[in-house]
């Protein structure tokens, strides 16, 4: 399975601050917005990740992460010259797609929870094993900036609906989706909404309608955010504060790169010398410590 991120958003609702700095690039809390969408993919086992950024912006990315060596993983970067919808991700990353299946996970959405990896592990297999799409639905108070989700009382889907203005449940769908590789196929198919945009959620209706999709609840020991807003991105690095207060680590791509084995200890201790200055880099030195004494 494939893995896109999509960075590529001018992220207005943060003007000023994303003036001269693209959104995904922003700290939430310790770490660049862009470490939480892709610690999600690298939970799910995915090492072929393609990310799409603003026009220009490939270089500084490149800075950042170089092509993924010193985690173990391949990436790769396409530049998104004008916004036109989340599921232009498809038609941008047909050929590195390659009739593969594909998790897309969006630059500004931050996602964690217990077990979060076997549920994203178990997602990816059944699209893999069975086809069709797999996305969530997670609880919020005021769903409608976002797609909503609406289940029957067994718990299968009815509808979904884009930023409805009377939504018909509390679910929204985050911002991470599994899809066999007929999304590329759906994504050509579409045509702009009334916003101008490629909805993904006209993608996620069409395997509706053939009866391909699989919606999974997270509960509530999940936690999600949108960090599209001053007020949201300043929620989630509160969030992000208080969670790694009991000592685990959210978005930490490193330590996920060392529990797949996709590095090696040396790997992570190299890694975290240089970020010595930072509870994040002294969180690193005292993983390879710890495991180094485990093993
Ligand atoms: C997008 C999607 C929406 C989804 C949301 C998650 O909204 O269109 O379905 O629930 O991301 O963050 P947008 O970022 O375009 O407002």
């Amino acid at each position: 399975m494939k893995g896109i991120i999509l960075a590529a958003g001018k992220g207005t609702r943060l003007y000023p601050c994303t003036l001269p700095v693209c959104k995904p690039l922003l700290p939430v809390y310790d770490k660049p917005m862009i470490y939480y969408p892709l610690s999600m993919l690298m939970k799910a086992g995915i090492r072929e990740i393609l990310i799409i950024v603003p026009e220009g912006e490939t270089e500084t990315f490149e800075r950042l992460f170089g092509h993924g060596e010193k985690l173990g993983l391949e990436i790769q970067y396409a530049e998104q010259p004008v916004q036109r919808g989340i599921a232009d991700a498809f038609l941008i990353g047909e050929s590195f797609i390659g009739g593969d299946c594909v998790c897309l996970a969006l630059g500004d959405n931050i996602c964690y929870g217990p077990a979060f990896r076997r549920t994203l592990r178990r997602m990816g297999n059944r699209v893999r094993e069975k086809g069709g799409a797999g996305i969530f639905g997670y609880y919020v108070a005021d769903p409608r900036p976002f797609g909503v989700v609406e289940f029957d009382p067994n718990g299968r889907v009815i509808s979904l609906e884009e930023k409805p203005l009377i939504p018909k449940s509390h679910y929204i769908v985050p911002g991470l989706y599994f899809y066999d590789p007929q999304v590329v196929a759906f994504a050509k198919a579409l045509q702009p909404s009334s916003r101008g945009e490629l909805e993904i959620t006209a993608v996620n209706e069409r395997y509706l309608e053939q009866g391909q999709l699989r919606v999974h609840a997270l509960d509530a020991e999940y936690t999600w955010f949108d960090a599209g807003t001053a007020e949201r991105l300043y929620e989630a690095a509160g969030a992000i504060k208080s969670a790694q207060r009991s000592g685990v680590m959210i978005g930490c791509i490193e330590e996920i790169a060392l529990d797949n084995q996709w590095i090696t200890l040396e790997q992570l201790a190299a890694g975290a010398a240089s970020l010595h200055q930072t509870r994040y880099g002294q969180y690193l030195e005292a993983l390879a410590e710890d495991r180094a004494e485990e093993q």
